[in-house]
């Protein structure tokens, strides 16, 4: 029998500890009446068609509007929203108008009758396919059917996540991104003719004013393709990480209401 190596880690009991995660902001409603929650077990499931999920406790507030509207927006916040998350996060929209509370203004989505926030930077608007029990939590599948973003963090039709500057979530707190390390793809030696992205001056983020000088370089490296293989010359592809915003299609509005229950898929 081979004997077990030693090791200097140390082992926890099982626990749901993967990190960083986004701790989005989902509005569930209407513009006359809604909710938020904020939400960091969620996630992507598909890119084709775009599948995300969301996993909420039956005790919320927002449960039973999730089940009676069959649809819901995820709010991207930024770093500067830190605050507005937790409350939201804290509070009940059974008690509280987290709207109001948290100084957000509702703006109306493309798609969808639950409003979006205005002052987050990335929305995706989501219809529910199915819910299925997880144990403490019910996941809602969805479909992702529409995505929109402030304006000023467009560049050249392509979202720029330096400008949103999305805050983290790591067991229990929250965190601004760092540095940008490198784009898809940057491992292999495509991207060897690339020049180096501008350093950012410590403690500086997206939002701010970028530093003074080197200006010529700045604009070189943002206009470089966001992928090696991204050139004119090639189609950019599926796993891309950031391709221009196809535009979007109009969409007959669907008759959002309660999900069927013969779309509740039960657990075994
Ligand atoms: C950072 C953070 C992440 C959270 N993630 C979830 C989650 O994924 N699922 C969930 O059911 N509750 C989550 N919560 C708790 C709810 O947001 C919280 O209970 C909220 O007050 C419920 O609001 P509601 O009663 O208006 O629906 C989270 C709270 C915080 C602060």
């Amino acid at each position: 029998m081979t004997e077990k190596r030693k090791t200097e880690r140390q082992s926890f009991a099982p626990g749901a500890l993967t990190a960083p995660l986004p701790p989005v902001l989902v509005t569930v409603g209407d513009m006359d009446e809604a909710n938020i929650i904020t939400i960091a077990w969620t996630g992507i499931l598909a890119t084709i068609p775009p599948k995300t999920y969301i996993s909420v406790r039956p005790t919320r507030h927002s449960y039973k509007m999730l089940k009676e509207r069959g649809e819901f927006v995820i709010n991207l916040p930024s770093a500067s929203l830190a605050k507005q998350v937790d409350y939201a996060g804290i509070y009940t929209g059974a008690k509280v108008d987290k709207f109001e509370k948290c100084g957000f203004t509702k703006v109306d989505s493309k798609e969808l009758e639950a409003p979006t926030i205005a002052e987050c930077p990335i929305a995706l608007e989501c219809s529910i396919t199915d819910i299925l029990p997880m144990g403490s939590h019910d996941v809602f599948l969805a479909d992702i059917v529409s995505v929109s973003c402030r304006e000023d963090i467009l560049e050249d039709g392509r979202i720029c996540y330096d400008k949103a500057d999305l805050l983290a979530y790591a067991h229990g707190e929250y965190f601004a991104l760092g540095e940008k390390l490198g784009k898809f793809g940057f491992s292999t030696d495509k991207q060897k003719s690339a020049k180096p992205e501008p350093k950012r001056e410590e403690g500086k983020r997206g939002d701010e004013k970028k530093p003074e000088g080197n200006k010529r370089s700045e604009k070189t490296a943002l206009e470089k393709p966001a992928h090696p293989n991204d050139s004119p010359k090639k189609k950019p592809h599926r796993g891309q990480a950031n391709p221009p915003m196809p535009k979007a299609k109009k969409r007959g509005k669907r008759p959002f209401g309660k999900v069927e229950k013969s779309s509740i898929r039960r657990g075994k």
